[in-house]
């Protein structure tokens, strides 16, 4: 009932694309937009410039305006697949994204909308879109929060004016349902009075109310809902920032160094810069292991390519939190690139997987996983290749250790998966932290086993 309302609520779009691009999951693309809507901005300017104030909270107000839009040349160019005009699954994508942020680090929405953002935010509306879509996917504390920062906004005179289709009852109404699905029967009561208030004879309402006086009668929990929890995901803040403190201190131990790989002839002319990040498990960055240009032109030949992140066979993950491709081997920047991996690792290159670039959203995260998977031909080692820097957040973490590794612009960092008897080291687990602020774009390589025997003998020990 609920979601139907819902959806007649955002259900405002009805134009149809060709193209279907997903740009919540991917930040380039957010950045190729800036220029498609400068396109836009230059035939028709005048007419829509009030309504494109911000990029990425006001694409709702973007796909309305051309929906009003009487100019053929406008409704031609937006039905053409090559303008890439986000749909509202992107709108909802991003929005998604955001609340994974705040379940994350822990912000309600003034911590999100304050200065800069509040701008951006500031229309009511997407303020309530929020709140629905936090309501839709059950996450009802945030639904809560958004709900009673839209209210305080509903309040504020200013914004009455941009006020169309929810009601201040419906406001109401949602943080009295959003409270009584987290559990917090009290505010839940506190909201239904509220309604009862503004119209004491409506039915529904005290039936409602009859409902939650009832459940608390038998209910003895009451969480509070104005406190944030940390999230349940398994990469908690907590976890990463003493994983971060932890790192600094062994980081001052540990030196740098410039490493010939052992006497490679190519880089006793070009040494790598080598520093140790851990020990136990070996954990090895390379700076300047790539070059901006190269990392502009990997970038070049992944975005045509750049596609959902998959989980299994033809499913779509539900959590859109990256796109990915692998490259194919012929280009001469990828091969130059995987020379170097080989000449940093003294690994062979035979049995590696092409080179799989990836590009995180806004929220963008990756839950803790093993590169090694049950194989016979198993993934022995990991060369990862940052090809961005963050602002905040997107740090690579080991949460069984306690490390966390900040992406840095053309850098790279390197680990063995397995033992050298062939077993998984267990404490190679890690995952990859939500950006916060930022585009992160990282390469991996995965160095597999065949092919290793001279370069990393197996060992038949149970220690190594
Ligand atoms: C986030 O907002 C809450 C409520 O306004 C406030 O109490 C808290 O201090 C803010 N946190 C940060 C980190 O700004
Ligand atoms: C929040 O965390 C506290 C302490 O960790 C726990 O007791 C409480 O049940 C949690 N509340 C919710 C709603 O998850
Ligand atoms: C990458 O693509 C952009 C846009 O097509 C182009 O301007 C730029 O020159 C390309 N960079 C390289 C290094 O090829």
């Amino acid at each position: 009932m609920v979601i139907t309302k819902l959806l007649l609520f955002v259900a405002c779009v009805c134009i149809r694309f060709t193209a279907g691009h997903e740009f919540f999951s991917s930040t380039d693309q957010v950045m190729q937009l800036v220029e498609e809507e400068r396109t836009l901005l230059r035939l028709f300017s005048g007419y829509i410039i009030k309504l494109i104030k911000r990029l990425r909270f006001e694409w709702l107000a973007i796909v309305e305006s051309t929906q009003e839009s009487l100019y053929k040349d406008f409704q031609e160019l937006l039905y053409s697949d090559e303008l890439k005009i986000p749909l509202k699954r992107d709108l909802e994508g991003a929005a998604l994204g955001l609340i994974r942020l705040q379940e994350m680090y822990k912000l309600f929405p003034e911590n999100i909308t304050r200065g800069e953002m509040s701008k951006r935010l500031s229309v009511w509306k997407k303020l309530t879109m929020m709140g629905f879509i936090a309501y839709e996917e059950d996450k009802f504390q945030h639904a809560f929060h958004w709900f009673l920062y839209s209210l305080k906004k509903f309040n504020h005179p200013e914004s009455l004016s941009s006020i169309r289709s929810v009601t201040k009852k419906d406001l109401l109404k949602y943080l009295g349902s959003s409270a009584y699905h987290f559990g917090s029967l009290h505010v839940a009561i506190y909201f239904y009075q509220q309604l009862l208030n503004l119209d004491p004879t409506d039915e529904d309402v005290k039936y409602e109310l009859m409902l939650v006086r009832k459940r608390r009668l038998y209910t003895s929990s009451n969480p509070d809902i104005f406190t944030l929890n940390m999230t349940s995901s398994t990469v908690t803040p907590m976890r990463h920032s003493a994983g971060e403190r932890l790192n600094r201190g062994r980081q001052r131990a540990l030196s740098c160094r410039y490493s010939t790989g052992g006497g490679n002839p190519r880089l006793i002319l070009a040494p790598l810069k080598e520093e140790v990040e851990w020990d136990e498990p070996r954990i090895v960055r390379y700076h300047d292991i790539i070059s901006d240009k190269e990392i502009e032109i990997l970038k070049n030949l992944s975005r045509p390519h750049l596609s959902r992140s998959q989980i299994g066979l033809g499913t779509v993950s539900n959590i859109r939190s990256s796109q990915s491709v692998f490259l194919k081997e012929g280009n001469i920047v990828v091969v130059r690139v995987n020379q170097r991996i080989a000449d940093a690792t003294g690994l062979s290159m035979e049995t590696a997987e092409p080179l799989h670039v990836q590009n995180y959203g806004t929220g963008g995260s990756y839950e803790p996983h093993y590169d090694a998977r049950d194989d016979q031909n198993e993934r022995i080692a990991t060369f990862l290749i940052y090809m961005s820097d963050v602002e905040i957040g997107g740090a690579t973490v080991f949460p069984k250790v306690g490390v966390a590794l900040q992406p840095k612009k053309g850098s790279a960092v390197f680990w063995y998966n397995l033992h050298k008897n062939g077993d998984v080291d267990l404490r190679t687990m890690h995952a990859g932290c939500p950006v916060l602020m930022g585009n992160k774009w990282v390469a991996n390589k995965w160095i597999h086993e065949f092919g290793q025997e001279f370069t990393r003998p197996c060992s038949l020990s149970e220690l190594e």
